[in-house]
């Protein structure tokens, strides 16, 4: 990782406002999430993971506990079995700045969310066609599970899996 590079992650709790604040406009920002109830789905997550360069926010991800409903959805729509005992958590709003990306960085990101649950399985969704982040999460040791989904809009995601 590049040494002016510095990643934070913590409880929502632990952060102030500002930052939550920040955080929320990031994720409104990459435009690939539900907006309803999302301050309450970052308040609710396990953590919240912050990439900074040169003291600006760059980046963001979290690792999120995803509400049964939509595991079930999710799960019913890509054929496979999404278990709240085999994947406790959603590595999600992973979202690099637009002047930043390019260098590698989301890697960083997800490298890190990824430890503050080293024992967990985690799933995470992805547009077919973001070749950054399905690289990124290819690289972090996910694989893919199930069959390509209709998310919001037009959107076709997937669904990827990383095992305890
Ligand atoms: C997705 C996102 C976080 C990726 O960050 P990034 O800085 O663009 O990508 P990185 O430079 O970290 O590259 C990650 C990997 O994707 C590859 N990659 C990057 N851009 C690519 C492209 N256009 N086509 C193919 N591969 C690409 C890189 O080579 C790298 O793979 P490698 O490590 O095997 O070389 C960023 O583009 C973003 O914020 N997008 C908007 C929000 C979003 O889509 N979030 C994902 C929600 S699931």
């Amino acid at each position: 990782m590049r040494n002016d590079v510095e990643i934070v992650a913590g409880k929502p709790a632990e952060f102030s406002d500002a930052e939550r604040a920040t955080f929320v406009e990031l994720v409104r920002a990459g435009d690939e999430v539900d907006d309803h109830g999302l301050e309450k789905k970052i308040a609710n997550a396990h953590s919240l993971v912050f990439l900074r360069q040169e003291g600006q926010v760059r980046g963001i991800a979290a690792v999120k506990r995803p509400l049964p409903n939509y595991r079930k959805r999710i799960g019913r729509d890509a054929r496979v079995e999404l278990s709240d005992a085999d994947f406790p958590y959603e590595l999600g709003y992973i979202f690099i700045v637009p002047e930043a990306r390019g260098h590698g960085l989301s890697g960083s990101l997800v490298a890190k969310a990824l430890e503050l649950v080293p024992d967990s399985g985690v799933f995470a969704t992805a547009r077919i066609d973001n070749q950054a982040v399905c690289a990124a999460l290819r690289k972090a040791g996910f694989g893919l599970a199930g069959e390509p989904y209709g998310g919001r809009g037009s959107r076709t995601l997937q669904i990827f899996v990383k095992q305890a």
